[in-house]
């Protein structure tokens, strides 16, 4: 292999061309479908298009955006597949962000009853967490990733330079899944990415840091693929910070879903404090590099009823009950931990 790193499933390479070649050569070339948004067809196709000739008529190229993770485009892909003669045997690949691996994902995992599918994530949020651990799926209803499967990629590959067209916001939401990583299972990563100026651009040191973050991810969920108890570790910062996200759309401004994991990771390190007897000093840490990184949450999303309802509206809360991933330590965390109503109320009004 050609790639830097590799493991079962995921490799960071730096000749993706090489590296595809190698890994669809079992397919013929009338038996390749690509899937793109149209962002990651103008921007990134053009880093790999010559990794083999293919036929555009078997490329799918959807519209970007998470409005756009609808039934709607899963029916147009569905209907170009099968006009194009998708069958059993084929081989799709997807290259985008978060929103197309997990479309991409849910096609490949239905059409024909399920085809073989490489994701190439094109976003740093991609990269480190979305096209690695194969949940896919679409937002249904006005909730998110409401219908969905999980199936596994064939293969995962990690090229750093489609990420010099990413916007720097983007960048950014993508690094707070790193600082999750580290938090929840990784303290020397934590360490490192707290020192890491993502605007500096070091593509050597940031593709070590991204590898570290995905290996805490496929450690977790080759554990526990179907989320009966480890995988929940990854909701670190999520409980409040989906409401953050929610709360943030219903009033039309919305905010990178990294960001709102940010500011949540605070609330809830605050919350790992009462219930883990995380350290003062390790909470003071996690605020400060929250807050240089995305600085602090902005005042108008704080309502404690409304974010305690997004809470109770969230798939991860069962039975009226808030769940949380806590930290007990940087590095260390603990799944299903129950807070109550009143302890969500005094930490959002601090
Ligand atoms: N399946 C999972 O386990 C999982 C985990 C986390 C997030 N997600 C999903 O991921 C999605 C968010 O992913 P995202 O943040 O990557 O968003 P995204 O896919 O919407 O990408 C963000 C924007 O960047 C553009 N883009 C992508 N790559 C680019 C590149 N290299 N250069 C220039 N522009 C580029 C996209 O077209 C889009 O406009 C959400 O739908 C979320 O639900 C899934
Ligand atoms: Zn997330």
């Amino acid at each position: 292999m050609e790639s830097l790193q590799s493991i079962q499933g995921v490799s960071l390479t730096h000749n993706m061309m090489e590296d595809l070649a190698r890994m669809t050569a079992p397919w013929p070339e009338g038996k390749i479908f690509v899937i793109f948004d149209e962002n990651t067809f103008h921007h990134c196709w053009p880093l790999v298009r010559g990794f083999r000739p293919l036929n555009e008529n078997r490329f799918v190229i959807l519209k970007s955006g998470e409005a756009n993770k609808s039934i709607d485009q899963v029916i147009r892909a569905w209907e170009l597949l099968g006009t194009n003669e998708i069958d059993r045997s084929s081989m799709i690949i997807n290259i985008g962000g978060g929103m197309l691996t997990d479309l991409g994902g849910f096609l490949a995992s239905t059409i024909k009853r399920g085809v073989a599918f490489i994701n190439i994530p094109t976003t740093l949020l991609a990269m480190v967490d979305a096209s690695v651990g194969g949940k896919s799926g679409f937002n249904f209803r006005g909730l998110k990733n409401e219908i969905g499967v999980i199936r596994e990629p064939q293969h995962v590959f990690i090229h750093l330079p489609f990420l010099r067209t990413l916007a720097p916001q983007e960048v950014l939401s993508g690094f707070a899944e790193m600082l999750k990583a580290g938090l929840i299972a990784d303290r020397n990563l934590w360490n490192d990415l707290k020192g890491f100026d993502p605007e500096a651009w070091d593509e050597v040191r940031l593709s070590d840091l991204v590898w570290r973050s995905v290996l805490v991810k496929k450690r977790i969920v080759d554990a526990d693929l179907h989320e009966t108890g480890l995988r929940k570790a990854l909701n670190f910062g999520h409980t409040i910070g989906h409401a953050l996200e929610s709360e943030a759309l219903r009033r039309g401004n919305p905010v990178p879903h990294g960001y709102a994991v940010a500011w949540g990771m605070v609330f809830e390190a605050h919350l790992s404090g009462l219930r883990l007897g995380l350290s003062d000093g390790a909470i003071r840490e996690i605020t400060d590099v929250v807050n240089k990184f995305y600085g602090p949450v902005p005042a108008e999303l704080i309502d404690s009823d409304l974010l305690i309802s997004w809470m109770r509206s969230d798939k991860k809360n069962s039975d009226n009950q808030l769940n949380f991933t806590l930290l007990g330590d940087i590095g260390t965390c603990r799944v299903n931990c129950i807070a109550t109503e009143e302890e969500i109320r005094s930490l959002l009004s601090r």
